[in-house]
């Protein structure tokens, strides 16, 4: 068995489903079930024994000391975390309670239990680190992509709770010989993603001919992954990521938001197209994101490599099955937006003045 943290978020409800269906190995799956998890993401499990589902905080040492000696899972992928960048602008108490504090509290407790295994167990143990490529902090236009030793720069208080969190882990290692793996991934899209997000939000506003809403200039770049494509990284880290070691994971697919904007615009128009024009005239331009990262690309040579991954899906592919997944899904839609969904659109983008 494995433990999954944040299993039912966005990425974490797509790698436990993932994995159940690649490796047929039980998910512990422990979540707090923030705005942001959602067990309908999971309704394909309901009843399946491989699938034990926990509600609790990562910051809560006696529960996870409970479910590590219960259930001495031989795995941690830890995905939880406080997630959304604006979010952390508006309030980043809870991106340290959960980021660092919650890593912290769960390293100690995966730490407990490791000392106390046998030694062929000990060795097989694995802690694996969910992180994200924002560490590194932004890139000049012309810069080569980050690679694992690019120096840590984060710029918001999101990146800077996972960049101490990275640190926790490598220090875990280094100090106690905890063996971790840690992955730092571009932006993902797919299926379950939280309408808070670009993609997810585009999708939804448009199809409620709500406006679009595109920070700045737009002209910011992303490097965007499909989640399965990062599921199937994890999967390959897991097995044989080197101890110790960090691993990049992106698309090589680098797209201005802009760009973004329009290749969503003109799939919805083509798959649900709307009496009243393209959907392109709903862009919006507003209010930038403050200290808003210009540019992330990773570059993934690493993990092909030493690992033999590469990315299945082109953005093409990968685009076009998230916005049908979105337009076949819509009682999730609007399951997940619920009053606090409402609440925080309402905080964030009332402010933004249109124009930029
Ligand atoms: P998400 O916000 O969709 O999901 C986070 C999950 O963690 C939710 O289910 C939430 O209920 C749970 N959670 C939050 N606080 C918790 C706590 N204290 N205890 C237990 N559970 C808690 O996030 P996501 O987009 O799925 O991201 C998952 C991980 O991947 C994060 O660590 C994130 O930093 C990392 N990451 C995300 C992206 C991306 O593009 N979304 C890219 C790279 C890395
Ligand atoms: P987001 O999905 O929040 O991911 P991140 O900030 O972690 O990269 O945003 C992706 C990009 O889209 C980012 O440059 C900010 C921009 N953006 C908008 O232009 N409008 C929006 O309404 C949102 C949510 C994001």
């Amino acid at each position: 068995m494995i433990l999954v943290t944040g299993g039912a978020g966005f990425i974490g409800s797509n790698f436990v489903l993932d994995w159940i269906e690649a490796t047929g190995e039980p998910v512990l799956n422990l979540d707090a079930l923030t705005y942001a998890g959602n067990l309908r993401n999971l309704a394909s499990l309901q009843g399946d024994p491989r699938h034990v589902f926990v509600q609790g905080d990562i910051c809560d040492r006696p529960l996870l000391d409970r479910l590590f000696a219960e259930h001495r899972p031989r795995a941690v992928l830890h995905f939880a975390a406080e997630s959304h960048v604006d979010r952390s602008i508006h309030g980043p108490g809870a991106f340290m309670r959960t980021n660092v504090e919650g890593t912290f509290t769960l390293l100690e407790a995966a730490r407990q239990h490791w000392s106390a295994l046998p030694a062929d167990k000990k060795a097989a143990f694995r802690f694996h680190h969910v992180s994200t490529d924002e560490v590194y902090g932004s890139l000049a236009p012309d810069a080569p992509a980050f690679t694992e030793t690019h120096a840590y720069e984060p710029n918001s208080p999101y990146s800077a709770s996972k960049a101490a969190s990275d640190h926790l882990v490598r220090a875990w290692h280094h100090t106690y010989g905890l063996p971790v793996v840690t992955s730092n991934c571009s932006n993902n899209y797919g299926p379950y993603h939280f309408p808070e997000k670009l993609i997810p939000l585009l999708i939804v506003n448009a199809l409620a001919g709500k406006p679009l809403p595109v920070y700045g200039d737009g002209r910011q770049v992303r490097d965007w992954l499909y989640v399965g494509d990062h599921c199937s990284a994890i999967r390959a880290v897991l097995a044989k990521g080197r101890l110790g070691e960090t691993y990049n994971i992106g698309g090589w697919n680098e797209q201005a938001n802009i760009d973004i904007v329009h290749t969503v615009c003109k799939l919805l128009d083509e798959l649900r197209p709307d009496p009243a024009g393209p959907y392109k005239r709903l862009i919006t331009f507003v209010a930038d994101r403050p200290g808003h990262d210009r540019r992330y690309a990773i570059d993934a040579r690493k993990i092909e490599r030493e690992l033999g991954w590469r990315p299945a899906e082109t953005f093409a592919s990968g685009i076009r099955k998230t916005v049908q997944w979105y337009l076949a899904n819509a009682d999730w839609v609007a399951d997940v937006q619920s009053g606090g969904y409402r609440d925080w659109m309402a905080q964030n983008y009332a402010t933004r003045a249109p124009g930029a």
